[in-house]
């Protein structure tokens, strides 16, 4: 399975372009498209109505909006509960308090989207491509970055952890085996909070592996102008930085008034990308998301081969 991910700036045409590459990959392969936008619009590309499940498109292609809410709900709501089971003994805390609250920090929404993308990536095992239609670079990045702060965050954890059952293993030999209500569990092997963090983890280093893998993409979509420039630049040295394979650049819009200034784009950008990527050009298309508009996902360029022949 390839698993591939259109990024870019706000409105750069991330969610065209990653339709366009479902729909004419879809003529070959098995297709799953994933909107990971809170601000979906991939059901209105497609003039469908999509939720938080697949729905069949077509024989090859299938297409998802991660319904962010219900997910972020959800992982908290699970979070909670795992909180719950570990500290039973905090009557004090109150959990359903905590769940209001929590629901609107930061990073919950992060993490839903992460939980979607593992989700995904792990269920789907009769797809040829998944791709992936991202927020705009800050959100997007934010998200990404997550699986390395994360495990930074569990190694630490799993420090103090230990710290804590040495402790107790020193307490429990001054006061003698036997003599408490309840003996500690001293023991790091069998130690359940450890466990948990050791699976997540893996977790955590198993997705982060596969986001850096041959088998996936990122795609950089930018327009031909000084701001779309700046931010392509911005996200570049982001996912240079987290480590994942940018393998394709986009320059999307083009028009011959602005064909000077897509090459001086292009060529900023195609440099800080590095070598071995590849750059391909798109056309502004007259008629697409106008009054009479054509199909959005019907783009005239081959973006199925650019993806195939990219490195
Ligand atoms: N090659 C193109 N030709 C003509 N119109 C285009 C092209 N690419 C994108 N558009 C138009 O530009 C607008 C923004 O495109 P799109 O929604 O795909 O961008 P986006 O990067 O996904 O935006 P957002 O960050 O808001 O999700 C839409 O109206 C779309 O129809
Ligand atoms: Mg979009």
């Amino acid at each position: 399975m390839k698993v591939l991910f259109f990024t870019g700036k706000g409105g750069v045409g991330k969610s065209t372009l990653a339709a366009a590459a479902a729909w004419q990959l879809s003529q070959k392969y098995r297709v799953l498209i994933v909107s990971l936008d809170p601000a979906h619009n991939l059901g209105d590309i497609f003039e469908v109505s999509l939720g938080d499940k697949k729905t069949s498109f077509s024989d090859g292609l299938q297409l998802k909006e991660v319904d962010l809410r219900k997910r972020a709900k959800a992982y908290l709501r699970s979070e909670i509960e795992a909180l719950a089971g570990t500290y039973r003994y905090l009557q004090v805390l109150n959990l359903d308090c905590c769940f209001s609250v929590l629901q609107y920090s930061p990073g919950i929404e992060e993490y839903a989207l992460l939980t979607s993308i593992e989700e995904t990536l792990r269920d789907e095992n009769d797809i040829d491509y998944v791709i992936f239609d991202t927020p705009p670079t800050g959100l997007t990045l934010r998200f990404l970055a997550l699986p390395a702060i994360t495990l930074t965050w569990i190694d630490r954890l799993m420090d103090i952890r230990r710290e804590i059952l040495k402790k107790r293993y020193t307490i429990q030999k001054i006061r003698g085996p036997g003599k408490e209500a309840h003996t500690l569990d001293y023991d790091p092997e069998s130690d359940a909070l450890l466990t948990k963090l050791e699976t997540m983890r893996a977790n955590y280093q198993a997705l982060g592996r596969t986001l850096r893998s041959e088998s996936c993409s990122f795609v950089v979509v930018f327009n031909p102008d000084i701001l779309s420039r700046r931010e392509s630049e911005r996200l570049l040295d982001g996912l240079h930085e987290l480590r994942f394979p940018v393998r394709l650049l986009i320059d999307n819009k083009v028009t011959p008034e602005n064909e000077q200034t897509a090459a001086e784009v292009e060529a900023d950008v195609g440099k800080l990308a590095g070598e071995n990527v590849s750059l391909e050009r798109v056309r502004l298309a007259a008629g697409l998301g106008g009054e009479n508009r054509e199909k959005l996902y019907y783009i005239a360029e081959d973006i199925a081969s650019y993806i195939e022949k990219s490195p």
